[in-house]
């Protein structure tokens, strides 16, 4: 089964092909990084008015390069929620469209969901059930995936995402956005000792996280040291915050795989690039016993094959848009549309 799938949920329009799940047969990306820049972050408005202008090119090409046509598609599928909501309509009016116009199923996706299903791409073995850490710029989830359409969240973030968390700390650092890869690759040299960091722990729920205390405490440090005139090391303080981030992450999962019985483990979303968060992890799952899965990094961040990997499984469990598809700015990873 040959699926279009459509990526538009934030700053990178994305097309993709895949084939059952599992191959990409084409998949291309339109980055707004470069205009988003100037602004430290990403505008929402701009980031709509930029999906409009790209996406009828970027699927034109996607078929180029798989060397199809519209008629050899089987579905048209789309990231429908969660997300940015201007940018979200693009690619959901799109679809739709598409799939009106062509007479196709239409099948929308679940943005987290199809961060996990990244990995079905990158090992065509891999099958539920396996617990998933999400690590986005707007989400930190730990899910039991007990099927490919069956998600419990085992714990989330009470309040900033861990990719939010690097992103402010990157900024008041001095660093360009996107911050999360930037200060990667500025503190690979850091000494992670020097700044000593909280590690916010949430009462009575040990599976949950709360990074909004260390984001602030890292921009505090930095203006505090700039008031008494004190140079900040940016790859050390850039080294402690991730550090930090990735203590509360393998803390939280390793705690909750033992107690689950779940010895699989797969990591997801645009921070599961970072290097120090995959070694870490690396480590963890040799010292425990458990198998871990991580996407190759340019299936880490926001793309479209992703969807068309998730898509196939929608469209098994039968999950199909009705014509009335809306898209929504937040939805439950294990609520249908
Ligand atoms: O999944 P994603 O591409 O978009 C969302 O759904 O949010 O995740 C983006 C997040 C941003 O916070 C970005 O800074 C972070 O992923 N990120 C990284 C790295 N690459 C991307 N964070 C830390 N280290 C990286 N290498
Ligand atoms: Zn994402």
């Amino acid at each position: 089964m040959k699926i279009l799938a459509i990526e538009t949920s934030c700053d990178e329009t994305a097309v993709a092909v895949v084939e059952d799940g599992r191959k990409i047969l084409s998949s291309v990306i339109a980055s707004q990084i470069e205009e988003h820049k100037l602004y430290g972050g990403v505008v929402p408005e701009i980031a709509s008015r930029r999906h409009v202008e790209v996406i009828s090119k970027l699927t034109k090409e996607a078929f180029r390069i798989a060397n199809l046509t519209i008629d050899d598609i089987d579905a048209v599928a789309v990231t429908a929620a969660p997300g940015l909501i201007g940018a979200l309509l693009v690619g959901v009016n799109f679809a739709k469209g598409l799939a009106m116009r062509y007479n196709k199923p239409l099948i929308p996706v679940h943005h987290l969901r199809s961060h996990v299903a990244a990995n079905y791409i990158c090992y065509p073995n891999l099958e539920p059930p396996f617990l998933s850490l999400i690590v986005s710029g707007g989400h930190t989830h730990i899910v039991s995936v007990k099927s490919y359409t069956d998600y419990e969240v085992i714990g989330c973030t009470r309040d900033d995402a861990a990719g939010e968390c690097l992103d402010k700390s990157a900024r008041t650092l001095g660093l360009s956005y996107p911050g999360g890869v930037n200060l990667d690759n500025i503190s690979k040299d850091g000494d992670p000792t020097k700044y000593k960091m909280p590690h916010p722990k949430v009462d009575g729920s040990p599976y949950d996280f709360s990074f909004s205390g260390l984001k602030t405490f890292v921009i505090n440090t930095i203006h505090n040291n700039e008031q008494k005139g004190e140079t900040v090391d940016v790859a050390d303080m850039g080294a402690a915050v991730i550090n930090a981030v990735v203590d509360c992450l393998t803390d939280n999962v390793s705690k909750a795989a033992k107690e689950l019985g779940i010895t699989k483990i797969v990591l997801s979303g645009g921070v599961s690039a970072n290097s120090v968060l995959r070694e870490r992890f690396a480590t963890l799952c040799k010292e425990e016993g458990f198998e871990l899965y991580m996407p190759e990094l340019s299936l880490c961040g926001d793309n479209a094959a992703m969807v068309g990997a998730q898509a196939f499984y929608e469209y098994k469990a039968g999950n199909l848009a009705k014509i009335d598809l809306n898209a929504r700015a937040t939805m439950p990873i294990n609520e249908e549309f």
